[in-house]
């Protein structure tokens, strides 16, 4: 008997994510053992991970890690005294003040809970956050598990169904179907720069109800993969709909320090209720999430995110805070005091720390430009403006004959170009049949924050691609 046999049935079968990062991982492998290609090397820009695509940490945020995981660095005169100073902070609430030891609670260190509640107070303009509503995690994906497990019902009519924004994140479809949870797709209006749109999500409310129980809708905003960032008014509507059909709002704000679109501001879902009256305020449970893997800090490796629950049935919200699996890593909520509390201009490392991140901001919102402008003027390739993320999401309008040589291999046309710019030009990009699209439009996505001269190879190379098909196929 197989191992796959003894696996439980829903495991073997979900969504598995499309291969390419393997591909572009063998490729390089190849080129490493001397196999001649006709680039010198793999550009991977499919996630939205800045790091890897080679832009640079922030010191700051190192250097207090360091000096907590080493505190023999306490010592260090080379290293500025606020990092000194922050470090021994730190490690003045960790238990036996060290980094290696348990977090106090499954969710989070209390003065950690208490300093995320403090931004999120000062963030949404005074509205009150409280540290009991934060869970820290590794990570939002993490987070947004948790809160799904709970709710995942049994199969068959009342199985739970999560309406799901398309595109989505491309982690989502794999993560509903591993907690056994109904993806209820709602599109986005991509001609609208991918707004939501409340008739659809009626629509996909009423079909989705013949076949499985709705509780939940999944929110991106600012929008992974589209770059949308939500008005006020769209805020509320969303949030009136959850209400009438008693959904829980599951809303991502991962990218909430990363809006650079003129005139577009993030405004929090939970600002936006507590503003909405006692009938919405006090009823519509909310979970709100944000991470470390964010645009400016994009430390996704060291798995960090914390959430925050309103109006979450106490009893339901107690399991999950006492959820083993929860156990935060200590590391990563450092880090997210760190972030949400950067250098004051008192402090030594501020001028440092604001270069930085002026440097990411710039980057991200020129490669933003460029990248939309340039994409814009090759044929067969539209792409909505970006406000904000680290996503761009264009639309390939793919030749007859790639859709009907897809057919015959029995794959998704956009994963086949995908496949074929990564071993003809070694960039890999994500097709948008990974982001739950598999409708007639097809789509890939890349991740802009990455150094403008590695930006500027991909749009070269993708463009050469692209031209090189059209031609071939025409
Ligand atoms: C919508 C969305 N959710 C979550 C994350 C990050 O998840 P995690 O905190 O698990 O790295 C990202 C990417 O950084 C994202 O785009």
């Amino acid at each position: 008997m197989s191992t796959m046999q003894h696996v439980n049935p829903r495991v073997r079968g979900i969504r598995a994510p499309v291969n390419l990062q393997d591909l572009a991982a063998h490729i390089s492998e190849q080129i490493a053992q001397g196999v001649k290609k006709p680039f010198k090397r793999v550009i991977d820009v499919s996630s939205g991970d800045p790091h890897k695509a080679g832009m640079p940490p922030i010191s700051f945020i190192r250097q207090v890690l360091a000096v907590c995981v080493y505190p023999e660095l306490l010592k260090e005169k080379s290293l500025p005294l606020d990092v000194r100073q922050r470090a021994q902070q730190l490690l003045d609430i960790c238990g036996g003040g060290s980094v290696g030891s348990y977090s106090t609670s499954f969710c989070g260190i209390p003065e950690i809970q208490k300093s995320i509640s403090e931004f999120i107070t000062r963030r949404d303009g005074g509205v009150p956050s409280h540290p009991e509503d934060i869970i820290f995690s590794c990570g939002s994906q993490m987070s947004l598990s948790l809160v799904l497990r709970l709710f995942a019902s049994v199969e068959g009519k009342t199985q739970t169904g999560v309406l799901t924004p398309m595109p989505c994140p491309h982690t989502l479809p794999m993560l509903l179907d591993m907690t056994g949870l109904t993806l209820v797709p709602y599109r986005l209006l991509e001609e609208q720069g991918w707004a939501v749109d409340l008739g659809e999500l009626h629509r996909a409310l009423e079909a989705a109800r013949v076949h499985c129980e709705p509780k939940a809708i999944y929110i991106s905003n600012p929008g992974n993969p589209t770059g949308h960032v939500q008005d006020r008014k769209t805020i509320e509507k969303v949030i009136q709909f959850a209400a009438t059909n008693c959904l829980i709002l599951l809303a991502e704000e991962v990218y909430q320090d990363s809006v650079y679109g003129q005139d577009k501001e993030f405004i929090s879902y939970k600002k936006v209720l507590s503003e909405m009256g006692k009938t919405y305020a006090d009823t519509v449970e909310l979970v709100s999430f944000h991470s470390l893997s964010t645009a400016y800090i994009g430390e996704c490796g060291l798995r960090g995110g914390y959430m925050e629950v309103i109006n979450m049935d106490p009893a339901v919200k107690r399991i999950l805070t006492i959820l083993p699996s929860l156990s935060s890593p200590v590391l990563p909520q450092l880090a997210m005091e760190i972030m949400i509390n950067p250098p004051t201009p008192e402090d030594s490392s501020y001028n440092t720390y604001t270069q930085e991140i002026h440097h990411i901001e710039d980057t991200l919102s020129q490669n933003a430009k460029r990248a939309c402008e340039f994409l814009n003027r090759v044929e067969g390739i539209s792409c909505q403006p970006p406000m904000a993320g680290v996503f761009l999401y264009p639309r390939v309008h793919l030749p007859p004959h790639m859709l009907a040589e897809a057919k015959r291999l029995g794959v998704k046309a956009d994963v086949l170009y995908c496949q074929r710019l990564l071993e003809e030009e070694g960039v890999c990009l994500g097709a948008g049949y990974e982001n739950g699209q598999e409708d007639k439009n097809y789509h890939i996505r890349l991740c802009i924050l990455a150094p403008p001269s590695t930006l500027e190879e991909v749009l070269t190379r993708l463009c050469s691609f692209h031209l090189q098909l059209l031609d071939k196929f025409f």
